[in-house]
Formats: C-alpha cells, sequence, structure tokens
C-alpha cells in the first residue's frame, strides 16, 4: 500500500496510507489532510490541489502535460520547479511512496 507523506508550510507531517489508483489529491481530501483543496474533484480547472513533491520523488512521477503546467502559472503561491497539480499524480504500487508538502495557502 502507496503511503503519501503530507508536510504543511509549518512543517507538521501527517503520513497516509494510500490506495493505488487514487490520486494523491484524494487520499488528502478524504482524510481532510489540511492545505489541500481539489475544489473542482481533479479535472484541472481549480489549481487548489498544488504541493511540493519531494525531490527524491519528483523524477519517478509521470511528467505534467500542457494543462497542468498552464495550470501551475495560475496557483496562489508562485510555482517552483518541483511544483505539481497533486489530482494529477495517481497512487501505484510501482510508484510507492511519496513525499509532499502543501503551499502555505490555496484559495
Ligand atoms: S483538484 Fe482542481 S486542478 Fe487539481
Amino acid at each position: 500500500m502507496p503511503k503519501v507523506t503530507y508536510v504543511s508550510d509549518t512543517g507538521e507531517v501527517r503520513v497516509i496510507d494510500g490506495t493505488a489508483g487514487d490520486s494523491v489529491m484524494q487520499t488528502a481530501v478524504r482524510n481532510g489532510v489540511p492545505g489541500i483543496v481539489g475544489e473542482c474533484g481533479g479535472v484541472l480547472s481549480c489549481a487548489t490541489c498544488h504541493v511540493f513533491v519531494d525531490g527524491a520523488d519528483l523524477g519517478r512521477l509521470e511528467p505534467m502535460n500542457d494543462l497542468e503546467d498552464e495550470m501551475l502559472d495560475g496557483t496562489v503561491v508562485d510555482r517552483r520547479p518541483d511544483s505539481r497539480l497533486c489530482c494529477q499524480i495517481t497512487l501505484s504500487e510501482e510508484l510507492g511512496d511519496l513525499r509532499v508538502t502543501t503551499p502555505e495557502a490555496q484559495e
């Protein structure tokens, strides 16, 4: 079972057992992880699921598509090289555990 470690902008850590096939956003919202809103439900139209992906994990993710790239230009907290919209990160046994940090604001 893939685990997702969510670190808040103030350093609080939540570790959640995820389910393969769910996104990092769905896993956060279902478990009440603060700092991830997921307003659009994962259809790439809100950018309220912005996270910073741990450097060790970033290169293992599928590359972002053009729409995610475009949406990342509209996040409340400015994007960084390690930014992703976590509704686009799907958990799997192959991908394994992930660690993400939430920005100080999403809306
Ligand atoms: S949940 Fe809306 S873009 Fe990810």
